[in-house]
């Protein structure tokens, strides 16, 4: 019988990536995917730690698993991702789940064939944590999520400790890839059939490679390396710090045609102040002169943001800020979060926390002029024509199709499975809040 596994991957696109890296790491051992977590042998929880709502989903998870384990001994539950990157978790997870069998860190999930053998092995937990990032561990196996589109990581950790965010404490310093393992990786990914590649990163900005000739290279650069690639169509990134968005950056914008016409650009407050106790390094002047001069350089560019409502001290006129920065910029999308404390972050030891009701109250009024105002940018989509990359069919939906346009918009029209995986012309007739409607020309 098959030995079978199943990953359950929580956060953002960086788990999704490593998660990708732990499922090629298990097919290379002879595993194969599991339908489902109950028919699993092997299960992986990949954790995220940037809300506490994401803790409390892993720890619920992880509670379920326990019959898994007192029904079948031989099942190995593992634990993973940015969670693990903390103490207090770690002693949690020893104290109240003494059965889980795996436990390793953001920084050596290539240490995780060698775990999992150890285990079924020797049939003794194996905990491994490593405080930081070691060298970059280049040409591990990987079985990816899409066909025609992949996560490329060309950096990994952040330097920037805004006061809220826990990732450089779980995700470590900032260590950016050589140009040239970046440039091989895609090259291998195009010539398997990929058309459209992320960049990630906690802030691409401050890419700073190292060629082989020792010669600096920056992101815009790097970008440019990529474009060169034949059979490529399309390159993203994510996710870009306003404080380091070069001019350089904005001329690749305009110069190459293969890098998408969208960004998001997490702005987190509208105030001044606020931004200040951020800790983000730039203010609202700041952020808006980069919008504009972008909007003038690609006036067809899409604009993305991320919000934290209801940081530490959070006045009810710096709320109003963040109202009228969302207003004057116009995103076509956000993210809208509240604000929640995370242990060890400096935020969490600010005495002006704001109650949940009030955040909850600012919550709701900026998500719903965001919504307005992504309707109204989707609207203006109605009539035109757009090249959207086919990703599958839809959720809701057997005889539709949904996949993205250069601005990354969602767009969902009738189509068979053919279309799949192609670059398709699409006429918008519907504009709606969180995607378009359209139909193939
Ligand atoms: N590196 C990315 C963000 C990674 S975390 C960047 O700087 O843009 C994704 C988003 O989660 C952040 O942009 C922020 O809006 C949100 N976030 C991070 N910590 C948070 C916290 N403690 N409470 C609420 N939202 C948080
Ligand atoms: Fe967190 Fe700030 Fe780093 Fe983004 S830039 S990962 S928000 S510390
Ligand atoms: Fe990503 Fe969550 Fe870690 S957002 S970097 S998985 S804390």
């Amino acid at each position: 019988m098959d030995k079978t596994f199943h990953i359950t991957t929580f956060g953002c696109q960086m788990n999704e990536h490593d998660s990708e890296i732990l499922a090629g790491a298990l097919e290379d051992m002879g595993y194969v995917q599991a339908a489902s977590r109950d028919e699993a042998q092997v299960v992986i929880l990949n954790t995220c730690s940037v809300r506490e709502n994401a803790d409390k989903r892993f720890f619920g998870t992880l509670g379920q698993l326990k019959r898994k384990k007192k029904e079948d001994k031989d099942n190995i539950i593992c634990i993973c991702g940015c969670m693990m990157q903390q103490q207090h978790i770690i002693d949690t997870v020893k104290e109240k789940y003494p059965w889980v069998d795996v436990i390793f860190g953001t920084h050596n999930i290539h240490r995780f064939p060698e775990l999992l053998k150890s285990v079924v092995q020797q049939k003794k937990k194996a905990v491994e944590i490593w405080e930081d990032g070691r060298d970059i561990v280049e040409d591990m196996p990987m079985k990816r999520l899409h066909r025609t589109k992949a996560l490329v990581n060309i950096m990994y950790g952040c330097n920037n400790f805004c006061t809220y965010c826990i990732v450089p404490y779980t995700r470590g310093r900032e260590r950016s890839r050589k140009p040239e393992d970046i440039v091989r990786e895609v090259e291998n990914l195009v010539s398997d059939g990929v058309l459209e590649i992320m960049l990630l990163g906690q802030n691409v900005n401050s890419y700073r490679g190292e060629t082989s000739d020792g010669e600096n290279c920056s992101f815009a650069h790097l970008i440019e390396m990529i474009a060169k690639i034949d059979g490529l169509k399309r390159i993203r990134f994510m996710t870009s710090h306003p404080k380091d968005l070069s001019d350089e950056l904005i001329d690749v914008f305009k110069s190459c045609d293969k890098l998408c016409k969208s960004i998001h650009l997490p702005v987190q407050s509208g105030s001044s102040a606020v931004m200040k106790r951020m800790n983000r390094h730039y203010n609202r002047d700041d952020y808006m002169r980069i919008v504009n001069r972008i909007k003038s350089a690609v006036p067809e560019i899409t604009i993305s943001t991320d919000i934290i409502v209801g940081f530490p001290g959070e006045t009810d006129e710096q709320f109003e800020e963040t109202l009228s920065l969302v207003k004057e910029v116009g995103y076509d999308s956000a993210f809208t979060f509240l604000y929640s404390v995370r242990t060890g972050t400096p935020a969490a030891k600010f005495t002006d926390q704001i109650p949940e009701d009030i955040k909850h109250e600012r919550f709701n009024r900026l998500v719903k002029l965001v919504d307005s105002i992504s309707a109204e940018k989707n609207r203006a989509y109605e009539g035109r024509i757009e090249e959207v990359l086919v990703e599958g069919k839809s959720k809701r939906n057997e005889n539709t199709l949904s996949g993205r346009t250069d601005g990354f918009k969602l767009v969902n029209f009738p189509g068979d499975e053919s279309y799949i995986g192609r670059l398709v012309k699409v006429k918008i007739t519907e504009g709606k809040t969180f995607s378009l409607e359209g139909k193939i020309v």
